[in-house]
């Protein structure tokens, strides 16, 4: 069975929240604080060594209470039973939707169309186990009989962005393999790669749902050259793996079988590192990390399916987004980590966040009058701090913000770690309470720059605050985020985990590439056809 169709602004949860709005829009929630000493505490979920802190926000108990009518108006409930049962709430692609599967316990029982999926997800995850035991250890090797020194990840999107993230999240817990990432079908991209590689000791991971991606398969089939001017074809058994749904294509890529990691079509390319996409990141910190990520992300599901919602990280997160996105009308959110090693959050954040929302058909069919989607963007802290911080503090608009911060360094240098959280609370404190007048003119500023110096203050942020970056606590944010998307699709009455929207740029890609060896151009607007004629004339 499928989601239900009901548009959120025709709920009375909606039109009482619009009231409620325009009574508080213009509220300081530094008034909220005052009038409430215990505020903070109440306004704070804890998930053993995760909490989220979200009483920065320009809520009251009365805008939680609405938010949560909504939600049950909206049927939520039925929803996340829905999703986690594996129906096809994936309506516009026949799916369901079951990554959670991947990382349940091998006890779990979740069926799709009838069938028991766990002992096939563990039958992977067996074979990725041994296989990266293999590669690391140094018992499998090249074919120059030399142990495998470096690994290249071929893939894009989801088969690139989450094992990229995961591996550069987890560099502290990396075995000595190199791993490398290849996604864009950027030349350049591959050739540097290339450059820096021993064809001897170098193992090829093609990871691509569909294998039928044109940055992938041309990627693949580069290197796979570059390979061949040093090895033979029979070779490419021996350094070639590929993770698929699609074993024929793989096979007629020349991959030898026992080679292939097989995935399915119900995990969808964005939510998929749990599955065999995540091989690269198994055999850069092991199994045992890689199963640990797997366990954190299992621990976020079951909170977010038993917790009711006041106590419901994932659920808060997604009603706080749709009260800014839908009400005050924000256009964007920022992700802001104080730790460099989630340099790439953001950007993996990007995919799974607006190819997920980013739709404008209800699931009725109709074009929806209301704002979906989020614009998501954001650096590490304090870099960023140091790059667009001054609008968050002092423009014109209005960018609710998640700071995710993390209590104990990884190398426990403190001096640094002191500096770097004095910072993660200096700003959440900075854009809550701002800096009235009365305080610029205390600092003896001279009268013509004091409007200058002011901050108006009442910027919400999020403090998602977490012991130590573990590969159990990534799991964790990662599913927290996951089941964000979720609930907004939910209310927003989209259908989220198809992606459409990346076809038609492909199609009219795959027309103009032709047109550069044929004489004459197809039809086009005047704009593309004299930009086509000018690379032409160029090329
Ligand atoms: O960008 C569209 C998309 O289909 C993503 O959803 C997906 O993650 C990516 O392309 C790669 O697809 P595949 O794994 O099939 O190569």
């Amino acid at each position: 069975m499928s989601l239900k169709s009901i548009n959120p602004t025709q709920t009375s949860a909606w039109k009482n929240l619009q009231h409620h709005f325009e009574s508080i829009k213009d509220e300081h929630m530094v008034s909220w604080f005052n009038a409430d000493s215990d505020r903070a505490s109440k306004m704070n979920i804890k998930c053993e060594d995760f909490s989220l802190d979200f009483s920065k926000n320009r809520i009251t108990p009365q805008t939680l209470k609405l938010l949560k009518d909504l939600a049950e108006e909206i049927q939520l409930d039925d929803a996340i039973s829905k999703y986690f049962d594996g129906e096809k709430i994936n309506k516009t692609e026949g799916r369901a939707v079951l990554h959670t599967a991947l990382r349940a316990p091998e006890d779990a029982e979740v069926f799709y169309e009838g069938n028991n999926v766990i002992p096939e997800i563990y039958e992977v995850k067996n074979k990725i186990r041994q296989f990266s035991q293999e590669v690391i250890e140094g018992g499998r090797k090249g074919f120059t009989n030399k142990a495998f020194t470096d690994i290249v990840n071929i893939g894009i999107g989801g088969s690139d962005l989450g094992p990229a993230m995961v591996v550069d999240a987890l560099s502290y817990y990396k075995n000595h393999l190199n791993v490398h990432f290849v996604s864009n079908v950027d030349g350049d991209h591959v050739n540097e790669v290339l450059k820096k590689l021993n064809p001897e000791t170098t193992l090829f991971v093609i990871v691509s749902k569909t294998f039928t991606t044109q940055e992938t398969l041309s990627n693949a089939t580069t290197i796979k050259q570059w390979f061949l001017q040093h090895a033979t074809q029979d070779d490419i058994a021996k350094q070639f793996v590929a993770v698929s749904t699609n074993i024929e294509k793989v096979k007629a890529f020349g991959i030898d079988p026992q080679n292939i990691f097989p995935m399915w079509d119900w995990v969808g390319g964005r939510f998929s590192l749990w599955s065999a996409v995540g091989l690269s990141i198994s055999l850069a910190v092991g199994f045992e990390h890689f199963d640990a990520l797997l366990k954190g992300a299992h621990k976020m599901d079951i909170h977010f399916k038993e917790e009711k919602f006041e106590q419901n990280i994932p659920m808060i997160l997604a009603f706080l987004s749709i009260w800014y996105n839908n009400f005050f009308k924000a256009e964007s959110e920022a992700i802001i980590p104080y730790t460099q090693y989630l340099n790439q959050f953001a950007t993996y954040l990007q995919q799974a966040i607006m190819e997920s929302n980013g739709k404008s058909i209800d699931r009725a069919g109709n074009k929806v009058n209301y704002q979906t989607g989020n614009l998501i963007w954001g650096e590490p802290g304090t870099n960023s701090q140091h790059a667009f911080f001054q609008l968050i503090h002092q423009g014109t608009k209005l960018i609710p913000a998640d700071f995710i911060g993390f209590a104990q360094s990884l190398h426990g240098n403190q001096d640094h770690q002191d500096k770097l959280m004095s910072n993660f609370f200096a700003q959440t404190e900075a854009l809550l309470n701002g800096k009235t007048k009365a305080e610029v003119l205390a600092e003896d500023t001279a009268e013509a720059i004091v409007p200058y110096k002011i901050f108006d203050g009442n910027k919400p942020t999020n403090t998602i605050f977490i012991n130590q970056l573990t590969p159990e606590s990534l799991g964790k944010l990662i599913a927290m985020y996951e089941h964000k998307i979720f609930v907004q699709g939910v209310v927003w009455n989209v259908f989220s985990y198809d992606q459409f929207g990346v076809e038609l740029g492909k199609q009219l890609a795959g027309k103009i590439l032709k047109e550069f060896s044929q004489d004459s151009l197809a039809q086009h607007d005047t704009s593309t056809a004299n930009l086509i004629a000018m690379y032409k004339s160029m090329r």
